[in-house]
């Protein structure tokens, strides 16, 4: 049975999915996640239109292919060869060319030119929307509906001891803190809250906040090693979950939703036979509850990524504590369960957020860091804004794929559910590249990869005796005296 969002979460949502974008973009501008790849200049909105004549000449056809719900999935025997053209700093004249021949256009003015993108993929969708038309600002292709088994009061197969599906219709926003800002500190609930902290005895490193701007605007922030400030350098801590433990294992995750063009992924995934991670913005599930259902009971592992999608650094203790609080909350009050882990947005975690996180009972997940200047990040979430081309993200995507076979562990790469552009290279692109990878990776969802039953992943299902909370390594004192050297993979 099928539960039909509510018209008045809908009627809503245009206006602040695009506030999300906009206050998110900026801080990712600012933050800047290192992704592979980011040293080329990145091109300006200008340049997108050469940018948009990126074409895949095909090598060969499908071998074979599986179709399931009107899609297929084609497994070809060759490899499929994308170029896109450099790029200027002016707008070139795009060559047209015809169909199999390489693109060669020049971009005009070209001091600042990005160079010619040109990867090699394993496999493709067929179906998929074609990369040329994988631009900033797209026309918009349809959404497939939820094929929903989310009904009120069933529980999921992945989790034995789960309680009861709520009913998402009774959800009510005005129940919960407006959406994209940061909830006020003094509501009854967020003063609850920071006295359920202050009662575990976890105790929050006394460091400022950050300032806005990111490492160049923190001098002193960044010199400060005890602060173990990830964003800047790529330091972590024993608790910070940062890759598979497995070589070849890759925990699958996407962040920012649930959004519009999330069923279209969960779609895909569920075609595939493959489950993910999800972190999701406590706003987005105010939005979508129903497709955080469906994520939910499909198997999928939910997790948090605060209320409004802050840099959680540069907030006070009591506003860290609101935007976490907030966001475990809604998720309780959709799934009937609450995660036990959380990812900062844009990975800004130090050891007060640390501290703070895992006295609320939610470890920390970041992604796969292998240089002080390379991350496992696609940088797929600045397609939709125009800071980066569909391009550059397959040639980030390959860049990862290269060094992740070569680890001795397995990874965590950084994707968006956010914005459609995204779902579309994912679900086109990047996965069936990676499905068509030899030998195999072992896709599955973070909790998984840490072989740990789908139950341990929220905090009332949560084996404690053999998965302990993450508020014990807090309250122990483990967290406080494994004073590592900066850890840097
Ligand atoms: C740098 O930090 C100061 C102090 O918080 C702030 O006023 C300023 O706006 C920041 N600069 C940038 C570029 O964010
Ligand atoms: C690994 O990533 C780096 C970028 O940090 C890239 O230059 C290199 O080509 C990648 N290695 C492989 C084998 O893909
Ligand atoms: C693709 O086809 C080859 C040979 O037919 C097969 O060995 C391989 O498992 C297939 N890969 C996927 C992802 O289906
Ligand atoms: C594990 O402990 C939490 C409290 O931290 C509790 O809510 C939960 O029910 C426990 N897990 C199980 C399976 O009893």
């Amino acid at each position: 049975m099928k539960i039909p969002q509510s018209a008045a979460f809908l009627a809503v949502l245009p206006v602040l999915v695009v506030a999300h974008l906009e206050n998110v973009g900026a801080r990712h501008a600012r933050h800047n996640h290192n992704p592979i790849g980011a040293r080329q200049a990145a091109p300006s909105a200008l340049t997108l239109a050469a940018a948009g004549s990126t074409t895949v000449t095909g090598t060969s056809s499908p071998s074979s292919s599986i179709s399931v719900a009107g899609t297929a999935f084609a497994n070809s025997s060759g490899r499929t060869s994308v170029t896109t053209p450099p790029t200027g700093t002016s707008s070139g004249t795009p060559a047209t060319t015809a169909a199999g021949a390489a693109v060669t256009t020049t971009g005009t003015g070209t001091s600042a030119a990005t160079p010619t993108i040109s990867v090699s993929l394993r496999a493709t969708n067929p179906t998929a929307i074609p990369l040329a038309s994988i631009v900033s600002n797209q026309p918009s292709a349809a959404t497939i509906p939820l094929d929903s088994t989310a009904v009120v009061g069933a529980t999921p197969t992945a989790i034995a001891n789960a309680p009861a599906l709520p009913n998402a219709a009774l959800l009510s926003p005005t129940n919960y803190p407006h959406l994209d800002i940061p909830p006020p500190v003094d509501s009854p609930e967020v003063l609850q809250w920071i006295q359920d902290v202050a009662d575990t005895g976890v105790v929050i490193p006394d460091i400022s906040a950050t300032n806005p701007g990111g490492c160049p605007n923190n001098t002193d922030a960044v010199n400060d090693a005890s602060r173990c400030w990830w964003t800047c350098g790529g330091c972590t801590r024993p608790t910070d979950i940062t890759e598979c433990p497995t070589a070849m294992d890759w925990g699958l995750t996407y962040d920012d939703g649930p959004a519009f063009y999330t069923p279209n992924l969960l779609a895909y995934l569920d075609q595939q036979k493959l489950k993910s991670t999800f972190f999701v913005v406590g706003s987005r599930v105010i939005s979508f509850p129903n497709t955080l259902q469906e994520e939910y009971m499909s198997g999928h592992q939910i997790a948090v990524h605060t209320w409004s999608h802050p840099s959680l650094t540069e907030l006070s203790n009591e506003e860290i504590i609101a935007e976490l609080g907030w966001s475990k909350k809604v998720i309780k009050d959709v799934l009937g369960v609450t995660p036990n882990m959380m990812r900062p947005p844009f990975g800004d975690i130090d050891d007060r957020v640390r501290a703070i996180s895992l006295a609320m009972g939610l470890t920390p997940v970041i992604w796969t860091r292998i240089s002080p200047l390379a991350t496992f990040d696609t940088d797929d979430f600045n397609i939709a804004g125009g800071s980066t081309s569909v391009g550059q993200v397959l040639q980030n995507w390959e860049n990862i794929i290269g060094n992740a076979t070569t680890r001795d562990t397995g990874f965590i790469v950084l994707e968006h559910d956010l914005f459609e552009q995204s779902v579309e290279v994912a679900t086109g692109y990047i996965l069936p590249d990676a499905q068509a990878h030899n030998p195999p990776f072992t896709i599955q969802p973070v909790i998984s990869c840490l072989n740990q039953d789908m139950a341990n992943a929220y905090i009332e299902t949560n084996n404690n005796a053999t998965n302990p909370p993450a508020i014990s390594a807090a309250v122990s004192g483990k967290y406080r005296m494994v004073f590592t050297p900066l850890v840097v993979r």
